[in-house]
């Protein structure tokens, strides 16, 4: 079984390690989301990672509901992307962009109009907004004829991010936001094509995830899945088999990775309410299979070790440790982060942690 430091082919990527970067949202772009010089050094200071996976990235303004988070729809936007992906390349690294809609999670003075979901439905608590929290409202059901018109948004995202310099995409269909939305029972009340049984309601995931690998290649493309529980209201009655389908589906379509993010049942961020169901996903998924949530290097390297995963994506580890593949490597204590930086703008908390000596 392969460790933590081998390489890995991950389609078209060649990763030197098996120590990736989970997408992490930083709230450090423009009011206007546009990304600004700063993401360039963090990205940079984090390229030891096999992979970064960016925070993610808004495929439209009706789909961006986080304050300051950056975006590609724009030519301004892509130019903005530029250097820091250039900055990755430069330090020896790897990015894919994260694409991301977060449907009835975008509050509408962040948006500029009525969220959009699968069905008419309001999100649980408060929003992020430039004006502090504010109750989410509802969303409005996408239209079936509205269909085709996200599907050219997620597309012409995927072709700006590789105009932006990006190795690939990862589709954000994780955390309860738009894919997911669709995905899971608890949200999705639609009586058409994209409702009701479980092939119907993995039918935007497919799509989606088509029109992007016929953009960059699906040996560019990766998808994100959070199988395991609630997310942010959505949830489902029967995982095992909405995500077993799922992701065949997926591994029919060829992509390279899919990232599963399952917190335990004891989990620090997120509780998992069922069982990580990965090892359901391993026999029907045949592309490279990458963990999240809660691992350590001990724990990271079990999951390799038992054949479940093929790598391993670290998320809050990498904050505070920009150099964490060394100091795995090397025994090297862990720095922590600081949870009130997490989204504030500004360096402090950001590019501020050094590597270790
Ligand atoms: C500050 C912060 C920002 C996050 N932003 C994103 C994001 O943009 N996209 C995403 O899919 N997950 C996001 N997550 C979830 C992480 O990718 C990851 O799933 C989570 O931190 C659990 O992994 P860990 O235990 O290694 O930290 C975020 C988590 C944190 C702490």
């Amino acid at each position: 079984m392969p460790t933590l430091f081998d390489p890995i082919t991950l389609g078209a990527i060649e990763a030197p390690n098996r120590i990736l970067m989970a997408p992490l949202t930083r709230g450090r772009s423009t009011r206007t989301h546009v990304p600004t010089p700063m993401m360039a050094a963090y990205y940079a200071q984090r390229a030891s990672a096999g992979l970064i996976i960016s925070e993610a990235t808004g495929i439209s303004q009706i789909g961006l509901g986080w304050p300051y988070a950056p975006g590609l729809w724009s030519q301004e936007q892509v130019a903005a992307w530029q250097p820091i992906t250039q900055a990755v390349h430069e330090a020896g690294g790897r990015i894919v962009a994260q694409l991301w809609h977060m449907g009835r999670l975008v509050h509408p003075s962040v948006g500029g109009a009525q969220p959009v979901s699968s069905s008419a439905t309001t999100g649980p608590g408060d929003a992020h907004t430039y004006e502090g929290r504010q109750p989410y409202t509802q969303a409005r059901a996408l239209e079936i004829d509205e269909i085709p018109g996200l599907l050219n948004d997620y597309r012409l995202a995927a072709r700006h991010a590789i105009a932006a310099g990006f190795d690939g995409v990862q589709v954000h269909a994780a955390n309860g936001y738009l894919i997911d939305q669709f995905l899971r029972d608890n949200a999705n009340f639609r009586d058409d094509a994209y409702g009701g049984p479980i092939e119907n309601r993995i039918r935007l995931l497919k799509e989606v995830t088509q029109a992007v690998a016929d953009t960059v290649g699906a040996d560019r493309t990766g998808v994100r899945l959070s199988p395991n529980g609630n997310s942010q209201g959505v949830n489902d009655s029967n995982p095992v088999a909405l995500f077993t389908a799922a992701s065949a589906a997926l591994s029919n379509i060829g992509i390279a990775f899919l990232e599963l993010r399952e917190p335990g049942l004891n989990g620090t961020f997120g509780v998992g309410e069922v069982p990580p169901i990965a090892p359901a996903i391993r026999k029907v998924f045949k592309g490279k299979l990458i963990l999240n949530s809660d691992y350590d290097a001990a724990r990271a390297q079990a999951a390799l070790d038992s054949g479940v995963a093929d790598a391993i994506a670290f998320g809050r580890t990498f904050l505070a440790n920009p150099d964490l593949p060394r100091r795995f490597a090397k025994n090297i204590p862990l720095a922590a982060d600081d949870m009130a930086t997490w989204y504030s703008q500004g360096p402090k908390g950001y590019i501020d942690y050094a590597a270790a000596e």
